[in-house]
């Protein structure tokens, strides 16, 4: 009997290997565009994908064999789940395991914004450090100021968790109810009470139609002014450009970016600007997230390869058409 295929676009922390025992394992070595996947995907039984792989309609209708299609991370944006369903192949993703990993890039973006760290580290190699001065490289303090967490599902409450301890007032916007016996969940208001009052929002929704852009020139008008923004969730919910000219008018006073509208390109007005930090979407970036996220993959693959049920089946619904 022939050995099942996983095709993975690329190598993966352990266990991805202990996969080479029980099947054939293919490897693309790069970021996969659907041309390219949709010819390597007959024969295949398997397909791991990353955050920037294009697994559309295409993809799934050149499928013979594929069961599973599984994402090395919690988004799942990159894959159409809708034509995935209407062929019977199982999407599953990493929850929660890089929760925690997440927010913590958020909070040192911010804290990067608020204390100019990067800038500071700039000034210190090139230097620019003549010694202390009383009015170098001041920041703003956090204690006191308003936190607005735009998305609190469960990287967004272990955000808001973070935020609380820094002495922030946190407010949420989104569609996750407040569980009222958990006094870390901070109270919900309306978009437009988040952006008016906040002076640090921080994105934390999955990309969907409906939230694609949902920061654009008229929702940085509403911002109080001097605040910063944070994106560690996925970089189309933000108009980039609209971004950058609301940094350039002094609108926003900066922006922590872990993630871009069109990865890995990043528009020049914020790669030249000194008040946005620049992070390459390494939110689950850990050894130990990593790990556990290629343990999470290879068990689901395992599983649906031998006919069981997969223990992180994403529902589907929406996708990348
Ligand atoms: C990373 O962006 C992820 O979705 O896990």
């Amino acid at each position: 009997m022939s050995r099942g295929v996983v095709l993975s676009t690329r190598e993966l922390p352990e266990p991805f290997d202990s996969l080479r025992e029980d099947f054939e394992v293919r490897v693309l070595g790069g970021p996969a565009g659907d041309l390219e996947l949709a010819a390597q995907i007959p024969g295949v039984d398997a397909l791991i994908c990353l955050v920037d792989d294009a697994v559309t309609g295409m993809v799934i209708q050149a499928a013979d064999r594929l069961k599973i299609i599984a994402s090395y991370a919690v988004g799942v944006d990159q894959i159409d789940r809708a034509a995935a369903a209407a062929r019977g192949i199982v999407v599953t993703n990493t929850p929660n395991v890089l929760t925690d990993a997440t927010a913590d890039l958020t909070m040192a973006l911010m804290l990067s914004l608020s204390r100019r760290i990067v800038e500071g580290d700039r000034m210190v190699r090139t230097g620019g450090f003549a010694g202390w001065a009383p009015g170098l490289l001041l920041g703003r303090d956090l204690k006191g100021k308003v936190f607005g967490v735009v998305g609190p599902g469960r990287i967004g409450k272990a955000v808001a968790r973070r935020a609380k301890a820094f002495g922030m007032t946190v407010i949420a916007f989104g569609r996750s109810p407040r569980h009222e016996g958990d006094a870390d969940d901070p109270p919900r208001v309306s978009f437009d009470e988040l952006l008016r009052r906040s002076d640090v929002v921080s994105i934390h929704l999955p990309l969907t139609e409906d939230t694609r852009r949902l920061f654009d020139a008229a929702t940085f008008a509403k911002m109080k002014p001097g605040s910063f923004l944070i994106n560690t969730a996925r970089g189309p919910i933000v108009d980039e450009t609209a971004l950058a000219l609301a940094l350039e008018s002094g609108s926003l006073g900066g922006a922590g970016l872990d993630v871009y509208e069109n990865e890995p390109r990043i528009s020049l007005g914020l790669l030249t600007d000194d008040r946005v930090v620049l992070m390459p979407h390494a939110g689950s970036a850990t050894v130990e997230t990593r790990r556990e996220m290629a343990r999470m993959v290879v068990e689901d693959v395992r599983r649906v390869l031998s006919g069981e049920k997969p223990l992180r089946l994403v529902p589907p619904e929406g996708g990348r058409r």
